[in-house]
């Protein structure tokens, strides 16, 4: 059974930002899109760019690195030079802490 593990506090991702946190040796974006939080692989699916470190309107994030989008609550490349998808992971709110599903 998968497990949640807490990875950041609410009020870390302001809503309109997203944060990037390390899980193990996985580096993990968190984005508040209207209150409601999405946590994703922060590796651009193009060259690597840091997810965690683009910018973010509405539920669109653009990579810093050359301007590919993603929708970050189906994890899906929407603007080229990003394509395919970057992994998504279940989160849960308890208290003031941001759980997410452990990275396998
Ligand atoms: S590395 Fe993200 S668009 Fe190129």
């Amino acid at each position: 059974m998968a497990e949640f593990i807490k990875v950041a506090k609410v009020s870390d991702v302001p809503e309109g930002e997203v944060i990037g946190v390390d899980v193990g040796e996985t580096r993990i974006a968190i984005a508040n899109v209207g209150g409601s939080l999405y946590a994703f692989g922060a590796e651009c699916t193009h060259m690597g760019g840091p997810l965690d470190e683009g910018f973010l309107e509405e539920s669109l994030l653009q990579c810093p690195w050359h301007a590919g989008t993603f929708d970050v609550s189906k994890g899906e490349a929407v603007d080229a030079p990003a394509s395919g998808t970057i992994p998504t992971f279940p989160v849960r709110v308890q208290g003031d802490d941001i759980m997410i599903e452990e990275p396998s």
